[in-house]
This record gives structure tokens, sequence and C-alpha cells, in this order.
């Protein structure tokens, strides 16, 4: 498909869809687990599913460790599926390297957090550009061709004039520089579907937003349908159109960002917005640290807790928590709106009697303020 082509392709068409998408990863046996015949595994990702469409940015937001970075390895492909799916169009896709490999990532391209890292420090722009549009098919027959294109990618990017920029080597740029050199060597691809990992959550707060907006610019534009990972929820009501909430490797609320982010209703959720109180604070926001202060533990992925995996930090924890894993559950405020969380199953408040979702409203469950218990801190 060329750029023109796959530009013109409607706005919302799927382009990428994760189906109940599991990842554990074995962990070394213990001498005990051998003779128990236990299998130890780290549940980074369980049942997790979404869609990508073009023109629009999806964010997967949570805290450090939550699986964010596996779910995206797995939809780039570099992680075989312990479980689920992948439907690229709508049809299954599973590939190992080779041509496959090379088809795939031509249609969805990752941009890493560190541009320092992913970009070879011995060679220049133009080399990391030029080899992109070559392995792709995008270099044109002629030299003047390939010049083209290498000041088209980097005008796109807003690394203009693009003759300032091309000789240069890594070093040689500011860190959003080097995030916009890897954002056009993914754009080299001519890709539907880009998949950023926390791709500003390494650079200085006074350019992340500049970064943001280019890939905003470069949705509309391009209709590129993006996932946008971070750990600031902030940043996600600020550029995405829908918001994903994930803890513990499963997926614990989603719906619109503009909802999600303004009237939460997972009690995690409400935790993580609590820790970053001004959503419009975008030039401040991801402090790392920031959502680890205070809140308690995320739960050990080898054995996590049964239920419900946010029921030991969760204050408004009831008796089937423990036991049974909340489906997804409509809230009704907006359509799409949804959390896998017992408090929004009439039937469970009513019979283990704790704290009405309901309260305060006929019709849109709203669970009682959150406050930390003090287990919870
Ligand atoms: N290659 C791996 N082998 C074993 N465990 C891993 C591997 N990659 C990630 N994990 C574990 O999976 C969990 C999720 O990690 P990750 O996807 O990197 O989370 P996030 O990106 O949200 O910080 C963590 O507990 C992490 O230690
Ligand atoms: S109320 Fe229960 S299901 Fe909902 S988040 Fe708390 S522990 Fe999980
Ligand atoms: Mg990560």
């Amino acid at each position: 498909m060329t750029l023109s082509e796959s530009a013109a392709a409607p706005v919302g068409e799927v382009v990428l869809e994760a189906v109940g998408l599991t990842k554990h990863f074995p962990v070394r046996r213990r001498l005990r687990d051998l003779f128990s015949g236990t299998k130890a595994a780290v549940h980074a990702v369980d049942d997790v599913s979404f869609t990508l469409r073009r023109g629009r940015v999806t964010a997967l937001v949570g805290e450090s460790g939550s699986g964010k970075s596996t779910v995206a390895r797995l939809l780039a492909q570099l992680y075989p599926r312990t479980g689920g799916d992948i439907l690229l169009h709508g049809k299954s896709t599973t590939v190992k390297g080779g041509r496959g490999f090379r088809s795939y990532v031509k249609r969805v391209q990752l941009i890493f957090q560190d541009p320092f890292g992913s970009l070879n420090p011995v060679h220049t722009v133009r080399y990391h550009l030029t080899r992109s549009l070559k392995i792709h098919g995008n270099a044109g027959r002629t030299a003047a061709d390939l010049e083209a294109a290498l000041a088209n990618l980097l005008t796109r990017v807003s690394l203009t004039p693009p003759e300032r920029y091309v000789d240069k080597f890594p070093h040689e740029l500011s860190g959003g520089q080097r995030q916009r050199v890897a954002i056009a060597r993914a754009l080299g691809a001519d890709p539907e579907a880009l998949l950023a990992d926390e791709p500003v959550s390494m650079l200085d707060v006074s350019i992340r937003l500049g970064i943001l907006n280019l890939l905003r610019d470069l949705k509309e534009r391009l209709n590129l349908a993006i996932l946008y990972i971070t750990h600031d929820i902030a940043s996600a009501r600020y550029f995405a159109d829908e918001t994903m909430v994930m803890y513990a490797g499963r997926m614990v609320e989603g719906g619109d960002s503009e909802t999600v982010t303004q009237n939460p209703a997972h009690p995690y959720t409400r935790l993580l917005i609590e820790s970053a109180p001004d959503p419009d604070r975008i030039e401040g926001i991801a402090d790392p640290t920031v959502m680890d202060r205070g809140n308690g533990e995320p739960p050990s992925l080898i054995r996590p807790p049964a239920g419900c995996r946010f029921n030991p930090r969760c204050p408004h924890a009831m008796p089937r928590c423990k036991v049974d894993l909340p489906p997804r559950l409509e809230i009704g405020d907006r359509e799409g709106h949804w959390a896998a969380c017992w408090l929004y199953d009439a039937e469970t408040v009513a019979k283990e009697g704790i704290g009405s979702a309901a309260e305060g409203s006929s019709d849109i469950p709203t669970p009682p303020a959150l406050t930390l218990t003090e287990e919870a801190r």
C-alpha cells in the first residue's frame, strides 16, 4: 500500500486487534518445584483484548511492571504468545521472522522508550532512514528519489531544513531530535499502526509535549492507528482518544479518554488519578516514582492473587473479589465505558452488602470516594 493509499483508508477502520492476548514467562524452577511438579511463570499479560483503529490514539496506562511493554512486544511479534490471538485486518497473524515478519513490520512499527538506545551510535541519520526506506521498498529507484524520500521523512517529523540533520550522528542530536529520527525511521515503512512504548518518558519534560503533538499530527495526516503506552494517565487524557488501564497483567478499565480520566470507575484507575492529581499538567508529567508512592505494592506476578488482582490493595474489596475474577462490566455513563470490578455488578453488591456501587445515582454506578485503607498504604 502506498502512502497516499494508506492515508486514504477510512478513519476508524480496524487495523489490529488483540484478542485474549496472554504471555507467561517461565521462571527457572527451584528444586522444590521440580519435586512438586509446579511450573512457575511470570503472568505478565493475561487475557488482554483491544482494538487499534485508523486515525485514533489508544492509550495503555499502568504502573511499571503491569505488562504494557509485553503487550507492545507481543503486538510487534517480537515474542511468541502463550495464548490469545492477534488479528491484522481481521486475520489471525503469527510471524516468526523472515519474509512474513518483514511484511508485518511494514504495517506495524514499534517505537521504543529510549531513542539513544534504539539508534546505532556509529551511523548517521541518513543511514538509519535509508535502511528503513530500502527494507520496506520506499526508497524509489534513483539517488534523487532516495534524497527526496529522506527529505520528506525529516520534514514530516519537523527536522527542518532536512540537510541540517541528515548527516548527523545520534550523539550530535538532542533527546527530542533523536526520538524524532526514531519516529521518522518508523514512518520509512509507511506503516498503518505505530506502537509507541513510553515514547516521551525518557525525554526532558520541556520537549515531551512537542513529541506528543507530532504524533498527534501524524495520526491525523497519515491516518495512523497509534498505541500510546504510558505510566502517566494525565498524558493519556491529553493525547489519546481511548484509554485502557492495566493492572498486574490484566486490563481493568476502558473507554473514551475523557470519561476514563474524568469519571474513573475502577478503584485502581482512581488511585492512578489521585497519584497524578492535575490532568492538565502535561509539562511536568511522568515522574516515574509518582505512582509508587504510598499506594501499596503491586502483587507478585508469579503467584498473582486469586479473583481480582487488585483485591489486596482495594479499599472496597468484598469477599467475592478474593475468589472470582470480575468480568468487564458496563458502567452505563458513556457508551463503551467498562470496568472489571464487582462494584458494578448489582447482584454481588446486594448480596455482599458492601458500599453500594449505585450510591448517589439512580443509573450511573459511582463507587464511594476512594480512600486508602491502612492496609493499602
Ligand atoms: N523477558 C522476560 N522474562 C521474564 N519476565 C519478564 C520478561 N519481560 C517482562 N517480564 C516481567 O513481566 C512483567 C511485565 O513487564 P513489562 O511488560 O515490562 O511491564 P511494563 O512495561 O508495564 O513496566 C514484569 O513483572 C516483568 O518483570
Ligand atoms: S471492589 Fe473488588 S473487584 Fe472491584 S477493584 Fe476492588 S477488589 Fe477488585
Ligand atoms: Mg515498559
